[in-house]
């Protein structure tokens, strides 16, 4: 087969699959439907084995969740917003880190912890073992709050229903919730960090290590013990990984 054949196959096998992927699996591609078929599952009759086809309805779920956060006026945040900030990583990440709201630099790029507190946090990250890209990341507010202040109860609660679906989605052995904003929607408490930090609770059944922000971190730059409390709590993380 010529080289220029061969590129030729592969760009249609490549717009067959995007093409099945804007779908989902409930679809029949190419040919009729024979009686026989009726009772396979969709995937099947394209050849598609049950594992193909469950990451193709997941890679549609995550779509739709995307262009739903993206379009989203449940609450005035959207006023403000350059853009709202789904969040990123890995969508099957064992480890997922939920911040509190896009800050100045995460609204104008449209991911989530970009700025000096991300910058640190992919430094946490790291020294965990693992990239960026290995876990996932967000935030409860998916829009930029007004002057960076904490996002109102009534904005943490219309923007609820896509963290609790990312996380469904996801399914993560653990959660790091970043300060008290992610702490407080995850573990439905009013305590402070200083006495939530460095003990897992649980949110449904996965366990959840609140953490000091990294803001909080970069804002106490030159304090070791800060820096010291959360490297105990992500070694307690790391350690809950290793050991499941
Ligand atoms: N602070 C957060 O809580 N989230 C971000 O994405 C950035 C800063």
């Amino acid at each position: 087969m010529e080289e220029k054949e061969i590129i030729e196959k592969l760009e249609n096998l490549e717009n067959e699959l995007r093409f099945y992927q804007q779908l989902g699996a409930g679809f029949m591609v190419g040919r009729q439907k024979k009686p026989a078929d009726e009772e396979k599952p969709a995937g099947e009759l394209i050849g598609l084995e049950k594992e193909t086809e469950s990451q193709l309805f997941q890679a549609e779920e995550w779509e739709k969740l995307i262009r739903r956060i993206r379009d989203c006026r449940f609450c005035p945040l959207f006023q403000g917003r350059t853009q709202a900030v789904p969040g990123e990583g890995n969508c099957q990440a064992r480890l997922m880190f939920v911040g509190e709201a896009p800050g100045r630099d995460e609204d104008l790029h449209g991911r989530p912890f970009v700025g000096r507190a991300g910058q640190l946090l992919t430094k946490i990250i790291e020294a965990m073992g693992f990239k960026r890209q290995d876990v996932y990341i967000t935030n409860v507010v998916k829009c930029r709050p007004p002057e960076n202040r904490t996002p109102r109860p009534d904005e943490v609660k219309a923007c609820s229903p896509y963290l609790l679906h990312q996380i469904e989605l996801i399914n993560p052995r653990v959660i790091v919730a970043l300060g008290k904003v992610a702490a407080e929607f995850l573990l439905q408490t009013n305590k402070s960090m200083s006495e939530l930090r460095g003990h897992f609770g649980q949110f449904k059944d996965i366990p959840v290590m609140p953490t000091f922000h990294p803001a909080y971190l970069v804002r106490n730059e030159g304090n070791r013990e800060i820096k010291r409390m959360v490297w105990e709590d992500m070694k307690k993380v790391v350690k809950l990984l290793e050991s499941s």
